[in-house]
């Protein structure tokens, strides 16, 4: 008898919290099961466990994702948050990361996610980003922040 091994790498406590969701959702009926797949169901599966619920994250090791769409105002930042390994490396395809990642936005970063000159990810720029890997994320972070800052020693 043919077994597989499932997972793909997700951790148990992942699936517990994805399962109860599930469960509280099936019981509300089908608009909630529906809200907690595709985008939303990503995060809880493959970033909750580093980036909390709230986005949060840990002190000194994940950053908080409130107000992450700052990264956007720059094209090196925009690519940063697709190449960033938590994105880059996730099991989705680039069009469900593009989903997730324009999720996050809205969920953790509303202000600047509504604001008129937002331009959502699309698969094809994910797919770009994606193939040039990031060396050393946090070094890179800490540039984009300087850049951010204007300062220009960041503006390499
Ligand atoms: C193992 C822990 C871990 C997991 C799981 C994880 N991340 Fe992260 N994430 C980090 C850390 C740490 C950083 C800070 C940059 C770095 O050092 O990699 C980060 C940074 C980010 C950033 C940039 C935010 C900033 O302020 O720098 C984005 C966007 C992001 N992650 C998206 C995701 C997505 C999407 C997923 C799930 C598909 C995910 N991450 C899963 C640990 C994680």
């Amino acid at each position: 008898m043919a077994r597989r091994a499932g997972g793909g790498g997700r951790t148990p406590a992942a699936w517990a919290v994805a399962a109860a969701l599930l469960l509280a959702a099936a019981a509300a009926g089908p608009a909630a099961a529906e809200a907690i797949s595709g985008p939303r169901l990503d995060y809880v599966l493959h970033c909750m466990g580093c980036h909390l619920e709230d986005g949060g994250g840990a002190p000194e090791s994940v950053p908080t994702l409130e107000g992450f769409g700052r990264f956007l105002q720059i094209p090196d930042g925009r690519a940063y948050l697709v190449r960033v390994p938590g994105s880059a490396h996730a099991p989705l395809d680039d069009a469900a990361l593009a989903a997730l990642l324009n999720w996050m936005l809205v969920r953790f970063d509303p202000t600047r996610a509504r604001a008129p000159e937002f331009r959502p990810y699309e698969a094809a720029e994910v797919t770009r980003y994606r193939a040039v890997p990031l060396a050393d994320a946090d070094a890179e972070r800490r540039r984009l922040l300087r850049v951010l800052d204007g300062d220009p020693s960041g503006d390499r």
